[in-house]
């Protein structure tokens, strides 16, 4: 079975086309230089609106049945960042330990890294995962999570995920 991915810019500015999303294409990038298995991108350009945000990520979970959902952008403390509240009103559990883990491998790199509240949640088969707005941020925060990823995927019963480990390693615990 394809493994299916949403992709959800969240930024008000590049959805009305003031300029062009690179966050975006930079994880659909990262992930098809990674991933061995079959899959496929669900990509949508949205603004900074809460119930726009929900019903994007409710729509890509339960209609699409993605494995996973990244968002970009909106994690910031400006008045209009609402990316995890939005992520975690419509998540059955939280996974704090992303957030956790990009923070800190992100404050190698910017010591702005602790302005972003990016959090992680399941909601049904779905893994939901806040990535931060800027485009070299993406790298930054996949690299150190995506280890752990597709054994949380087959813990919540999604699609089997490999990658090139040569490129990316994986960690499955052994049956
Ligand atoms: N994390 C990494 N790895 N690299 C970055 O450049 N930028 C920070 C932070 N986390 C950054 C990062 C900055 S400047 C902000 S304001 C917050 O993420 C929130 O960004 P967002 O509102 O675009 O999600």
């Amino acid at each position: 079975m394809s493994v299916k991915i949403g992709i959800l810019t969240i930024s008000d500015r590049a959805s009305a086309g003031i300029y062009t999303d690179k966050g975006g294409p930079e994880i659909k990038r990262i992930l098809d230089d990674w991933l061995t298995c079959e899959h496929e991108f669900f990509y949508e350009i949205i603004p900074d609106d809460f119930e726009l945000v929900k019903s994007k990520i409710c729509s890509f979970a339960d209609n699409f049945n993605c494995d996973l959902i990244f968002t970009t952008g909106g994690t910031g403390p400006a008045v209009r960042d609402i990316t995890p509240e939005a992520t975690e009103d419509v998540c059955d559990k939280i996974l704090p330990g992303f957030g956790e883990l990009m923070r800190f491998e992100s404050l190698k790199f910017v010591p702005t890294a602790i302005l972003s509240r990016q959090t992680a949640g399941i909601r049904g088969k779905t893994l939901i995962v806040n990535l931060p707005g800027q485009p070299k941020a993406i790298l930054e925060c996949l690299t150190p999570i995506f280890p752990a990823i597709p054994y949380c995927v087959d813990l919540i019963g999604g699609n089997f995920i490999t990658a090139d480990e040569t490129k990316i390693k994986i960690f499955r615990p052994k049956k």
